[in-house]
């Protein structure tokens, strides 16, 4: 799809007619592992979720009901970032921002991931109200890990509604 189309239709979406596959996760974070990153440290982990059983208790234990209702039907995938990677040298913490680095790390590669699924026909939505600890222990999601986001995966069951962005002007300043 053109860029800017892409851009423009992406949305969140929570409801689900079907999941995306391992195959496809592999393509989306083909895509997504293109994302630059400090020093290209590439802090990004992912915990892909596939299988029936793996994803019952993911939503079960790892989302409050009103996520585990919105993922219901796709694929998850739980992303993490590696702590004192993205902003840190052999020194420690190259400024006060620290562990945000990782953070916005994650950011940009969680971008990256949700237009690469688009492009190839996948509907997302990111979900930050999770239980992280719940997740940890699922998956096996070592300590030095930052659990961030569970991105549902697949193919819309219902249209998005839209949401409105602020104006640039009203974000931003020019000197
Ligand atoms: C970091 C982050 C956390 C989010 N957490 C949730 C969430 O827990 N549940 C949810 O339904 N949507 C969540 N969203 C989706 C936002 O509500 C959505 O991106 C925003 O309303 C803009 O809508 P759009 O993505 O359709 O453009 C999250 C989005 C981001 C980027």
């Amino acid at each position: 799809m053109e860029f800017s189309k892409l851009i423009e239709t992406r949305r969140s979406v929570r409801a689900y007619a079907s999941a995306a596959s391992k195959e496809d996760i592999e393509s989306i974070l083909e895509m997504a592992q293109q994302a630059p990153s400090w020093k290209n440290g590439q802090p990004a982990r992912c915990y892909a979720v596939t299988s029936p059983e793996a994803l019952a208790e993911v939503r079960e234990k790892g989302l409050p009901d009103f996520n585990a209702n919105s993922s219901a039907g796709a694929s998850l995938i739980v992303t993490t970032f590696v702590r004192g990677i993205s902003g840190f040298g052999p020194e420690g913490p190259a400024n006060k921002a620290g562990n945000y680095w990782g953070a916005y790390d994650l950011g940009l590669h969680d971008a990256y991931l949700v237009l690469a699924a688009a492009d190839l026909g996948f509907d997302t939505l990111i979900m930050g109200i999770r239980d992280a600890e719940a997740l940890k222990s699922i998956l096996g999601i070592p300590d030095e890990e930052e659990v961030m986001s569970v991105i549902a995966v697949g193919k819309r069951a219902k249209e998005p509604g839209s949401r409105p962005r602020k104006a640039v002007a009203e974000m931003t300043k020019f000197f």
